[in-house]
């Protein structure tokens, strides 16, 4: 079955990719969609990661690293996908004292080690969390923005909640900006509402930075002390 569907022309593989489910059951099903995307269109990084080219992975991932202070720090990627995050922090040469990525999907751990070494792991975060305060920076980087399960609110805050547990020092994430994109599986939150929600549920300090004009992602970052928060305040940040 699936030796056949590797034999299908590329044309076809790529059309079928592009049926989207407007919500998931569950974060397993999410998980299952980008099984499926590393198969259907291997050979295309970006593509199965959702980009629209790497300049545009680069500039996310420059502008959430410049949300934390990354020297010396432990780091935890959440959704690592094909491991790109790690490449791009040894690219730009930071000293991080360690990195692991985990992720949902198999086929994502598989490529992430394929491409960037021993440094990802398959791992359910919320049936199986992390202990208390085990990293200081946590990163979740363009994986919220699908709806998942019943509440995809409810489902989001806990997320964001158990992640923030993880973290020493700050926790950066990424989320889709409402109004910028026009999929009908998308699941926007304004970012000023998501603001508030991190400040009151998770900590007071944290900051959300909107690109102007706006990108279809935007970034907050919550720390558990104002003092990790890096120097230099971005134009942007609210
Ligand atoms: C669009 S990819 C982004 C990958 C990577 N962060 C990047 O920016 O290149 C989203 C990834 O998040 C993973 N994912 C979704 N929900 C997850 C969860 N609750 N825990 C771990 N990984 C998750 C998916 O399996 C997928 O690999």
């Amino acid at each position: 079955m699936q030796i056949e569907m590797f034999r299908l022309p590329k044309f076809l593989r790529r059309r079928m990719a592009l049926v989207k489910p407007k919500r998931f059951p569950d974060q397993e099903a999410y998980a299952a969609f980008f099984d499926a995307r590393a198969r259907l269109l291997a050979g295309d990084d970006m593509d199965i990661l959702e980009y629209p080219d790497r300049e545009t992975q680069k500039h996310i991932f420059s502008r959430a690293i410049s949300l934390a202070k990354l020297e010396g720090r432990t780091i935890l990627d959440v959704g690592c996908g094909l491991g790109y995050l790690k490449g791009f922090l040894d690219e730009q040469g930071i000293t991080y004292k360690s990195y692991l990525g985990v992720d949902l999907s198999k086929a994502m751990v598989r490529g992430a080690k394929e491409r960037f070494g021993e440094f990802f792991a398959w791992r359910d975060v919320l049936s199986d969390p992390f202990p208390e305060n085990s990293f200081d920076v946590v990163f979740l980087i363009s994986v919220l923005g699908y709806p998942i399960g019943e509440d995809p609110e409810a489902y989001m805050k806990k997320l964001l909640t158990t992640l923030f547990r993880f973290t020493r020092e700050a926790f950066v994430f990424t989320h889709l900006m409402p109004g910028r994109r026009d999929e009908p599986s998308d699941f926007t939150y304004p970012p000023e509402k998501l603001l508030e929600w991190c400040r009151t549920a998770l900590s007071p300090h944290a900051k959300a930075l909107v690109e102007d004009p706006p990108w279809v992602t935007y970034y907050v970052a919550v720390y558990k002390d104002p003092q990790t928060m890096p120097g230099g305040i971005e134009p942007g940040l609210i």
